[in-house]
Formats: C-alpha cells, sequence, structure tokens
C-alpha cells in the first residue's frame, strides 16, 4: 500500500544516502558508497531519479570519463534519470570566504567556471533542474561583506549562467536554495521570501525559481507550508528539498516526517495545493542525512523511510480533504468565503465605504478553528 511507484517521482542526491557521517566533532563512521552502487539501491526501494553535486559523482578528472561511463550504464540499466544537479561551492576550501561572492575576485571567476562546466554536464544528462545552494555565500562580521555588492555579484553569476544555459539551447531551469546559516553565520538570501524578491531583480527571472528544504525554513522559525504556498502562488516552486527538523537548531537534514511531524502534514498538503491552489507538479526530492550513528542497513532503512512517510502523509492528506466533516468545518471557518474579492464586480469604494458595518457583532463571531484543526489532528494520529 505505500510501496513507491515512479509516478510518485521520488527522488535522492548522492550526498544523502552516501553521507559517511563526518561532522564538526569527528571523522566519517561509515564507508564511501560507490555512485553506481547508490543508484542500484536507489532504483531497488523504488526511487524514480537520483542527483548530485559535481564533486559527488565527479570529483577528480583523471576518473571523470570512466566514472561517467559506469553512471551512465548503471542509469540505463535501472532506469533511474538524474533529474537535478547542483555543484559543490561550499566543500573546496578554495571557497571558505565564499564563491559566487567572494571578495576575491579570482575565486568568482573560478566559481563560475566551475558552475558553468556542470551545466554542460547536467543538459549532458538530460536534468531540469539546476539548484544553487550558497553555504559559504555569507560572512561572520560586520564590516566584512559589502551585502549589497554581494548580492549584485550573485545577481552578475546567475544571469550569467541563466545566458550561457539559453545560448546552449539547453532545457534547464535554475533553483536558489535558500537557508539561514551553517556553515556560514549569516548566509545571502536566508529564507524563502528573500530569495523570491532577489529572483525579480534577474535578467533571466523566468528561468530562476526556488528549491526550499524543510529544516532550512524550519531553523528560522518559519512555517514551511506558508512559505512553498507563497513559492507556488510566485510560480516559483521549481523544486523541493524535504526532510524533518527539530525548531531552530543546527541543520538535522532527519528523514522526512522526523522532527516537526505536524509541519510535515501540512507540507504535504501544500505540495497538493492545499485545497485549492496550485499543486507541485515536480520531482519529490529527499535531502536528508541517515544519522550518524547508523551504519549501512540504517542508511537505507531511512532512505526508504522518508518515501513512506511522504506516501502515508499524502494518504492522510487526501483522507483529511475528502472527508465530508472537514468539508462541513471549513465551511464553518469560512475557508471558502476568501475566494470571494472584497470588491464586487462594478461595486466602488465608495459604495464599500458606505454599507453598513458592525465590527462589535463581527468581533463576536465563532471562527471555528480549533474544530477544524482538531479533525486535522485525529487525521493524523489515525482515528478518524
Ligand atoms: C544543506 C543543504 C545542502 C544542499 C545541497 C544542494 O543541508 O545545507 O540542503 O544539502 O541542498 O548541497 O546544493
Ligand atoms: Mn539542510
Ligand atoms: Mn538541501
Ligand atoms: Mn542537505
Amino acid at each position: 500500500r505505500f510501496t513507491p511507484r515512479p509516478e510518485d517521482k521520488f527522488s535522492f542526491g548522492l550526498w544523502t544516502v552516501g553521507w559517511e557521517g563526518v561532522d564538526v566533532f569527528g571523522p566519517a563512521s561509515r564507508a564511501p558508497l560507490d555512485p553506481v552502487e547508490s543508484v542500484r539501491r536507489l532504483a531497488d526501494i523504488g526511487a524514480a531519479a537520483v542527483t548530485f553535486h559535481d564533486d559527488d559523482l565527479v570529483p577528480d578528472d583523471a576518473t571523470r570519463d570512466h566514472t561517467l561511463e559506469r553512471f551512465g550504464k548503471a542509469l540505463a540499466d535501472t532506469g533511474l534519470r538524474v533529474e537535478m544537479v547542483t555543484t559543490n561551492l561550499f566543500g573546496p576550501p578554495v571557497f571558505k570566504e565564499g564563491a559566487l561572492t567572494a571578495n576575491n575576485r579570482d575565486v568568482r571567476r573560478y566559481a563560475i567556471a566551475k558552475v558553468l562546466r556542470n551545466i554542460d554536464l547536467a543538459a549532458s544528462l538530460g536534468a531540469d533542474t539546476f539548484v544553487l545552494w550558497g553555504g559559504r555565500e555569507g560572512a561572520e562580521h560586520g564590516a566584512s561583506k559589502n551585502v549589497q555588492t554581494a548580492l549584485a555579484r550573485m545577481a552578475e553569476a546567475i544571469d550569467l549562467f541563466c545566458a550561457y544555459s539559453r545560448e546552449q539551447g539547453y532545457d534547464l531551469r535554475f533553483a536558489l536554495e535558500p537557508k539561514p546559516n551553517e556553515p556560514r553565520g549569516d548566509i545571502l538570501l536566508p529564507t524563502i521570501g528573500h530569495a523570491l524578491a532577489f529572483i525579480g531583480a534577474l535578467d533571466h527571472a523566468d528561468m530562476v525559481g526556488l528549491n526550499p528544504e524543510v529544516g532550512h525554513e524550519e531553523m528560522a522559525g518559519l512555517n514551511f507550508a506558508h512559505g512553498i504556498s507563497q513559492a507556488l502562488w510566485h510560480d516559483k516552486l521549481f523544486h523541493v528539498d524535504l526532510n524533518g527538523q527539530h525548531g531552530p537548531r543546527f541543520d538535522q537534514d532527519l528523514r522526512f516526517g522526523a522532527g516537526n511531524l505536524r509541519g510535515a502534514f501540512w507540507t504535504v498538503d501544500a505540495l497538493l495545493g492545499g485545497g485549492g491552489g496550485r499543486a507541485y507538479d515536480g520531482y519529490v526530492h529527499f535531502d536528508f542525512k541517515p544519522p550518524r550513528s547508523e551504519a549501512d542497513g540504517g542508511v537505507w532503512d531511512s532512505a526508504r523511510a522518508c518515501m513512506r512517510n511522504y506516501l502515508v502523509l499524502r494518504e492522510k492528506v487526501q483522507a483529511f480533504r475528502a472527508d465530508p466533516e472537514v468539508a462541513a468545518a471549513l465551511e464553518a471557518a469560512e475557508v471558502p468565503a476568501l475566494d470571494v474579492p472584497a470588491l464586487a464586480p462594478g461595486e466602488s469604494l465608495a459604495d464599500l465605504r458606505a454599507a453598513a458595518h458592525d465590527p462589535a457583532a463581527l468581533a463576536l463571531r465563532e471562527v471555528g478553528m480549533e474544530a477544524l484543526d482538531q479533525l486535522a489532528m485525529e487525521h493524523l494520529l489515525g482515528v478518524r
């Protein structure tokens, strides 16, 4: 019943199941995973697609051609596709003070070249989406980064990537991934809202959208379902990173459904259109880290659980939305009334102002939202 199917479009980064457990307090607790092995095992558990950073797959030129040949064969054998590609602009020490927004110009030129090479690879593998996560684009010190200039440099680079991709005739869209902090003390474009506003300043704004991550918005204390709903409303939800997080603390990258479970329920609801809006139709991409304490078995348990939790939550959300008592509770809470614009067709502001208003009576009305929320809670708890 909760078996992943190709049409569920589940996708995983090589760096998720392949995470060796290196953290700031200790070295790897797991052995490296060959990307070809990851592709085979992801296909076995029911994923439809795989994603990667350049350095996850082709970290060095000496083995690049051979790796791409083996990887291509594994994709062909399993039917897995590459739907998204991203660039490691945070790990190599050259990017210690930023990549596309480093103060040092040579670093910025190298970062642009690294991305361009990876755009070629993404296009050659048929990816739809190219993610840009600027983990090192930020600062720890007040005067160390001119933020306005850094944003101009970021825009310069993204304009170049879009123009290049267009010139080459590639069919790629770019997706910015916001994160408030970690590894930098403060990262540029820290939230969905910041990134949406930034996109409006780009030359090819139509080619650029978002790849929001559950944990990143929650690290900032924000509501992920609301964030992606706004991105959907702007038609900018190009991709998504699903995972779990326990409130504002370090980036936990838990499996999807762990951490804020109620948030995960509303996240799935928002992806499905939230009872009347635009739905997300891209890949359901998991960006999680199997906890460092797990060995090989636990890695795959957690990967399978991401998909299973999504499917369980989807079933619960659909049951919630189909429940006649929920429909009545939505009606009682006047949720459908929000569809009606404040001003009637042909009505003037003078008409609106002249109408009888009764704020005292309106202040006393029932809003029915606790009853509605309790129905959602009971669907989630499995007692309805
Ligand atoms: C994080 C980020 C990264 C990016 C990935 C794509 O957890 O800090 O999610 O994992 O998604 O590097 O570039
Ligand atoms: Mn994260
Ligand atoms: Mn991510
Ligand atoms: Mn991550």
